[in-house]
């Protein structure tokens, strides 16, 4: 980082955004296999919120990489810029008052350190998506996973990269059991403390 840079604070009080939005913005940080609903249970979790006055906004692994991490591949290296990217946004949109749910894969216990840390821990709401490698791969809903198995595509989550499962999250959820329903309300029930 440059020596030619100067924070320049804002003076608009976080508590009067907090105010004006009825909130205390957290973000929401699904991970897990691919497959496993992360996105699904993210957009349904929006709209739920949503729905009970909240403001929130998705910010999906896939989408993401459409756009702002356009240029990075599945490498370690890349998903932990893409990991730290993704968190930076969030801390943004929590600093604005918004509730920032994230969906990514983030298969490193150490990148999902990262972005607690970048996040901050009283913000940081970790839900695994703990959909079991077989379910993911019998739905197989883009074909990666095929396309892993047969040499096509390298470096997939579960096949031939590692997921790392987390020692301790907020909420866990496997929606081979669970419908999208009642796993939102799991997930609003834990959340419900920190708004
Ligand atoms: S992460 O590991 O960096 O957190 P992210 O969630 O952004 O991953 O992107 C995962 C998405 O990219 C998957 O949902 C899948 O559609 C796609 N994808 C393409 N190649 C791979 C790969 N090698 N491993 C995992 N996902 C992949």
């Amino acid at each position: 980082m440059s020596n030619n840079l100067r924070w320049h604070d804002g003076d608009i009080p976080f508590e009067s955004r907090c105010r004006l939005l009825g909130q205390r913005p957290v973000t929401v940080w699904f991970t897990g296999l691919s497959g496993a609903g992360k996105s699904t249970l993210a957009f349904a979790l929006e709209r739920r919120l949503l729905n009970d006055g909240r403001v929130a906004f998705v910010l999906d692994g896939d989408n993401i990489r459409h756009g702002l991490c356009a240029d990075l591949d599945f490498s370690s290296a890349a998903r932990r810029e893409n990991i730290r990217r993704v968190a930076e946004v969030a801390k943004l949109f929590n600093q604005a008052g918004f509730i920032c749910i994230c969906s990514l894969i983030s298969p490193f216990l150490q990148d999902r350190e990262m972005a607690r840390s970048i996040i901050g821990v009283d913000r940081f709401f970790e839900v695994y998506v703990s959909t079991p490698l077989l379910e993911c791969e019998r739905r197989d809903v883009k074909g990666l996973y095929a396309k892993a198995r047969a040499g096509v595509l390298s470096n997939f989550t579960g096949v031939d990269m590692p997921y790392e499962i987390p020692r301790f999250s907020d909420c866990q959820v496997d929606t081979s059991g669970t419908s999208v329903d009642s796993s939102v309300d799991l997930i609003v029930a834990g959340l419900a403390q920190w708004l």
